[in-house]
């Protein structure tokens, strides 16, 4: 089944909480993974001996797309990280009364995309409170797709 990293970004705990149950589901279908905190990652070669990376990041700001915080060092070197043909998911949680709803969801999605990674077009924008369900469920639709 391969190894996989989940990296995130969470400032009140939601995208973390979901990037564990995303981690153990995965766990649960067999794949070796790594739960990595975004504000403790070295970039340089990030990607480095994973078959799926899978990045959540919760949205701020108000008029324009602010990344969470810890995970913007890790956005602007991204092109470091070696994700060159690598299968990629993204999620992350987020509030639809904000204009740009999970809108750090797409930015990552398409800069790694842009860096020739193979993104998994099943982007999980979670509005509100995380559902464990929901996560659980994602992570083996995304697995399903990366086989
Ligand atoms: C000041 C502020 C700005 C926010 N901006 C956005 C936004 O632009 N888009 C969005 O989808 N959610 C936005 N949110 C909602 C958060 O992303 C949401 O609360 C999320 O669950 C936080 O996840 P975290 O605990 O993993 O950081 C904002 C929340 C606050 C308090």
């Amino acid at each position: 089944m391969g190894k996989a990293l989940v990296v995130f970004g969470s400032t009140t705990g939601n995208t973390e909480s979901v990037a564990e149950v995303v981690a153990k589901t995965l766990e649960g279908e067999g794949m070796v993974v790594d739960l990595q905190n975004a504000a403790a990652v070295n970039v340089a070669g990030l990607a480095t001996g994973y078959d799926l990376v899978v990045f959540g990041c919760s949205t701020w700001g108000d008029d324009e797309i602010e990344l969470q915080e810890d995970f913007v060092p890790l956005f602007d070197n991204l092109d470091q990280a070696g994700l060159t043909g690598k299968r990629v998911a993204v999620f992350g949680c987020g509030d639809s009364s904000y204009t740009h709803f999970c809108g750090a969801v797409d930015a990552i999605a398409e800069k790694a995309m842009a860096l020739g990674a193979k993104v998994i077009d099943l982007p999980l924008k979670i509005d509100g409170s995380p559902d464990a369900a929901e996560a659980q469920s994602w992570a083996k639709d995304v697995l399903r797709s990366a086989a």
